[in-house]
């Protein structure tokens, strides 16, 4: 049976993000009705960021951790469990100061760890994600696609991109909601045309 691990992390109850990825995540759950979903709103329920203990504790051999050390990396246990267990990624993520929200960067830090999401090998590092999808619905309150003169300012798509590839998942589509601060009239246009674009994407998997 599939499972779909969804990541979210906007605090917004009227998010944007949000709102995509529940519309995918519920055109999925149809579509796989014995599947499984996994649900983290990494806003919601802060995720630890990396400390000096936990460097040491993830580059220790797991059979001679300490009991303490294994307990600091239950969190990032329980995450890296849920990431390898999935077969598709739908993740949810604002545009914040041009990249993307500190919790989704700390659950991402939790996540990439050497010897369980990814190995370095004599011809380079290697992802071990069984996932080879993921879906990343974003919201910006400004534009960056397209003609925009400000595309180079956008450090999360890039960067999402980037960590996906070096963990093992080369297959992802982005839908961006943009403009969401650029008028109402902007923004509900940008918003229909990304809920369409889920539409498309939920339409070719069925
Ligand atoms: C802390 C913060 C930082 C933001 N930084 C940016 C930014 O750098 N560029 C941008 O286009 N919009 C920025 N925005 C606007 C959000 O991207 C926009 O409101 C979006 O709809 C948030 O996603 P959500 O609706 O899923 O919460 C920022 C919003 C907040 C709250």
């Amino acid at each position: 049976m599939p499972t779909l691990l969804h990541v979210d992390s906007s605090p917004r109850a009227d998010s944007v993000s949000r709102d995509l990825t529940q519309r995918y995540v519920a055109a999925w759950k149809k579509q796989n009705p014995s599947g499984t979903v996994i649900e983290r709103n990494v806003a919601l329920e802060p995720i630890p960021f990396v400390t000096e203990s936990w460097i040491h504790a993830v580059y220790t051999d797991p059979a001679a951790r300490t009991p303490e050390q294994r307990k600091l990396l239950e969190v990032s246990d329980t995450l890296v469990d849920e990431f390898l267990a999935a077969d598709i990624l739908v993740l949810g993520v604002p545009m914040w100061n041009f990249g993307v929200p500190a919790p989704f960067k700390a659950w991402i830090d939790q996540v990439t760890r050497v010897g369980r999401t990814f190995q370095y090998t004599e011809s380079g590092s290697k992802g071990l994600a069984k996932a080879k999808r993921a879906i990343v619905m974003t919201a910006r309150g400004g534009w960056y696609t397209q003609d925009s003169p400000y595309s180079a300012f956008d450090q999360q798509e890039p960067y999402i991109r980037t960590i996906l590839a070096f963990l093992g998942i080369p297959n992802v589509d982005v839908i961006h909601a943009e403009k969401q601060n650029m008028g109402a009239e902007n923004a509900a246009a940008a918003c229909k045309a990304a809920q369409e674009s889920v539409a498309v994407l939920t339409t070719a998997a069925a």
